[in-house]
């Protein structure tokens, strides 16, 4: 399974101090693929492709948003080496969605998202990743229970289009499932 495969990435990612989720977390994140059986997937902060390496592993098409073309380096090796469909665009997740709501007559909508970038800056992107995510598909948010990420939190919890769950993993996932 993917999260064997990724236990070097996630051992030097810890050593080096690079947030990735995890293995709980991206055991779950990998039963939730297995679920929706998604064909597109987008992320918001890449890192060194961790997360991603799980969202892709099932085959299907990642697109994924990181400001720092360093790390974004590293991501796109272990894509490679991992076989893993993926694009990323190098840039600020917040302008770069609200450029992917523009075009979005040219690339349809996405089976996931998940938000996992500035903590500060979720709900920037919460009204543009509805317009982007498909009824019946799911917005995942990442650290949940952080300070930054409350007005998100409560934002979700209530929005009437929204059925969300949060996952107690750590310090938590959201789970927003768009019903409307
Ligand atoms: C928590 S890490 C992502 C970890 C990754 N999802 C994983 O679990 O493997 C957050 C990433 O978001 C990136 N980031 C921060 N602000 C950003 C922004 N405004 N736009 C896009 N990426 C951003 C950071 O450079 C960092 O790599």
């Amino acid at each position: 399974m993917i999260i064997s495969l990724l236990q070097d990435l996630e051992q030097q990612s810890l050593t080096r101090g690079i947030p990735i989720i995890g293995r709980e977390k991206g055991a779950w994140l990998y039963d939730k693929v297995k679920e929706v059986q998604p064909e597109r997937i987008l992320e918001l902060g890449t890192a060194n492709g961790y997360s991603g390496s799980i969202l892709g592993s099932d085959g299907a098409e990642l697109l994924t948003i990181e400001i720092d073309p360093g790390i974004a380096r590293e991501a796109q090796d272990h894509f490679d080496t991992l076989s893993i469909n993926a694009r990323i665009i190098i840039g600020d997740g917040v302008s770069e969605v609200q450029k992917l709501v523009k075009e979005k007559q040219n690339h349809g909508s996405f089976d996931i998202i998940f938000i996992d970038f500035a903590k500060n800056k979720y709900m920037d992107v919460l009204k543009d990743c509805l317009t982007l995510v498909r009824k019946g598909g799911f917005i995942i948010a990442d650290n949940i229970t952080m300070a930054g990420c409350q007005d998100f939190k409560q934002a979700v919890l209530k929005h009437s289009q929204l059925k969300t769950e949060i996952v107690k993993i750590k310090d938590g996932l959201s789970c927003s499932e768009r019903i409307k």
